[in-house]
């Protein structure tokens, strides 16, 4: 998994070769600093040489900038190996996520994936950097400085290892017990953004229902969980910090009166001693380093996995190996298709669906909310895959098409259809990108959005707000139908994309369809019976299976569940639907 994560370094390579080294660069400095101290202590004070305290202060001058140097090289290199590896980390998820079916992000969710690509690059991009400057600094800071140490006095040097010993001991035990509060704490830090993103993204509902103070509440529960879990390994670690000072002061002490002794018998110089104490606290501070680092793995494990997982994940739709480049016709047809959403579910959400559809011709659909309708025509532009049986466009079965070739020519107004911020004209350009004025203005006019947008002060050049929050239902639903005209589709879909719209302008549509699209085939997924009864034939969904198909007038006849709707909507309450039926 580490690998996998490694792997994105790619160009940041060197830099993340780099910052060890300029660490270590820097480790030597401040290792040199010692002795020089000690000689001037010795032979300049001690032995009254001027003229060697300059010298070796001036040396010690050099060697503090290269230090300095070497201390601000890594810096650099480690925050431009970590912020390169974030970017990368970012791009490969968000290269894969726009592979990805919508199967694939029905399995991680939206805000998941929202999550995975801010908070967790951001922990690995921290730790990394950390990493980086310290898993090479802080070992070889404390074996060079436990080295020196030896060599100028082992006997001394030995209560270091004692000290080290024990130390490690503490933070070993310390750290594991950290450890497991900071991975909990990564947990419920997911519970959090969750509730953030739905909450803000669906604030209007949230508003409407006035829900602001559940909301809060969720929302305090979850930040209040984060705060306990961080109080308590945070507790933790602080027994780090007394611990830690302990040892170096008793170190500190044992050094100065045994050192003191063996001064006075001439075992050992003053300047030495100085320098020994100042390893001490350096080899000290590399082991609370090296523990830090622990706790920053055990951190960003999570978040690593997390990252990986969405790194791996293979789309469920693939490309066949030779792609049917050309969608002949618009004829459309279903046979023995049968699709569930979860691949074990035993009640699949369409059962052995058997429909040819002839190009050119207009179909309506109808049926109860949750019998399928939606589900079936998102298997004809390869949304999801069927689960048995097979589904045919021009011929051919979907899936031996080019995915990208299918999705032009079979254009697709969803029911939950979105807007992006941008102007007007950018908007209905996701069509095609090449449509002049001209074109995007007449595909305007037939979904009959011309006549609001031109009320408009800015007209095709009004900025539509993310979500396109700033137009009304129904004028969003006559933007995206327009938007799925201009990629002048072979198959024509509508899923619901009227509903918001008021019955005469709805008619209006499709008359403009009829007259203006003749070719195309057009599929209108309604609750309204008075949407589809004009088309030349209309299926009537029930339970996941199809019930009727035929025209208006044959399905009045023979049909059970379309003459009650028709009754119940044609008929004096005049308002129901299919939802007050059942
Ligand atoms: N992404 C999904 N994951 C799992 N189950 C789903 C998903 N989308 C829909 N379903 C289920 O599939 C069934 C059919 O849903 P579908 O959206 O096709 O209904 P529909 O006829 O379009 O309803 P409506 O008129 O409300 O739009 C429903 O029972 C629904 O719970
Ligand atoms: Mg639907």
């Amino acid at each position: 998994m580490i690998k996998k994560i490694l792997r994105e370094l790619n160009e940041f390579k060197l830099p993340s070769v780099l910052t060890p080294i300029c660490m270590i660069g820097e480790v030597i400095a401040e290792m040199i600093i010692p002795i020089l101290m000690g000689n001037i202590v010795d032979k300049g004070i001690n032995g009254g040489s001027l003229d060697y305290i300059i010298r070796t202060g001036l040396i010690m001058i050099l060697v503090a900038l290269f230090g300095l140097l070497a201390g601000l090289g890594g810096a650099y290199f480690g925050a431009k190996a970590s912020t390169g590896l974030a970017r990368n980390l970012r791009k490969k998820m968000f290269d894969n996520i726009q592979t990805f079916s919508f199967s694939n992000i029905d399995k991680f969710s939206s805000s998941g994936l929202v999550t995975r690509l801010t908070t967790d690059v951001t922990n690995i991009q921290n730790s990394y950097q950390m990493i980086l400057r310290m898993a090479m600094r802080a070992p070889a800071s404390m074996i060079i400085a436990m080295v020196m140490s030896f060599i100028i006095s082992p006997r001394l040097a030995s209560i270091y290892l004692l000290a080290v010993f024990f130390l490690a001991l503490v933070m070993l035990f310390i750290m594991k017990t950290a450890g497991k509060y900071f991975k909990e704490v990564f947990e419920k830090y997911d519970r959090l953004n969750e509730s953030v993103q739905e909450n803000v993204s669906a604030i209007r509902v949230v508003k409407a229902y006035v829900r602001e103070e559940y909301e809060n509440n969720k929302f305090k529960i979850a930040a209040l969980n984060i705060y306990e879990m961080f109080v308590k390994a945070e507790k933790t670690v602080t027994l780090v910090s007394p611990i830690m000072m302990g040892t170096v002061y008793a170190c500190i002490l044992l050094i100065s009166w045994f050192g003191a002794h063996m001064i006075v018998s001439n075992e050992l110089t003053t300047g030495a001693m100085m320098s020994l104490l100042t390893y001490c606290m350096n080899i000290l501070m590399s082991l609370m380093m090296l523990s830090m680092i622990f706790v920053m793995i055990t951190m960003s494990e999570a978040s690593a996995r997390r990252i990986a997982e969405v790194i791996d994940e293979k789309t469920s739709l693939g490309n066949p190996k030779k792609p049917v480049m050309e969608v002949k016709d618009g004829s459309i047809r279903f046979d023995h298709a049968s699709f569930s959403y979860n691949k074990d579910s035993k009640d699949p959400v369409l059962k052995d669906i058997n429909v040819d559809i002839k190009a050119g011709e207009t179909v309506g659909i109808i049926g109860g909310t949750g019998t399928g309708k939606s589900s079936l025509v998102n298997l004809i532009s390869r949304l999801y895959d069927v689960t048995s049986g097979a589904v045919y466009v021009g011929g051919v079965d979907v899936r031996e098409y080019d995915m990208d070739t299918l999705r032009q020519q079979v254009s697709v107004v969803l029911q939950k259809n979105v807007l992006f911020s941008g102007t007007i004209y950018e908007n209905l350009r996701w069509g095609d990108e090449n449509a002049t004025d001209e074109e995007v203005q007449r595909a305007c006019k037939l979904a009959c959005a011309d006549e609001f947008i031109e009320k408009m002060p800015d007209g095709y050049n009004t900025y539509i707000e993310q979500g396109g929050t700033n137009v009304s239902g129904g004028q969003r639903q006559r933007l995206c139908i327009a938007r799925a005209l201009l990629k002048k589709p072979k198959i024509l879909i509508l899923d619901d994309s009227t509903s918001a719209v008021d019955t005469a302008t709805d008619a209006k549509i499709r008359k403009a369809f009829a007259e203006e699209i003749p070719g195309t085939t057009k599929i209108i997924i309604a609750q309204r019976i008075s949407s589809v009864q004009d088309c030349d034939r209309i299926i009537v969904m029930e339970d996941g299976r199809v019930n009727g198909f035929g025209s208006h007038e044959e399905l009045l006849e023979n049909n059970q569940i379309y003459r009650e709707v028709y009754e119940s909507q044609v008929g004096a309450s005049g308002d129901a639907d299919f939802d007050e039926k059942e």
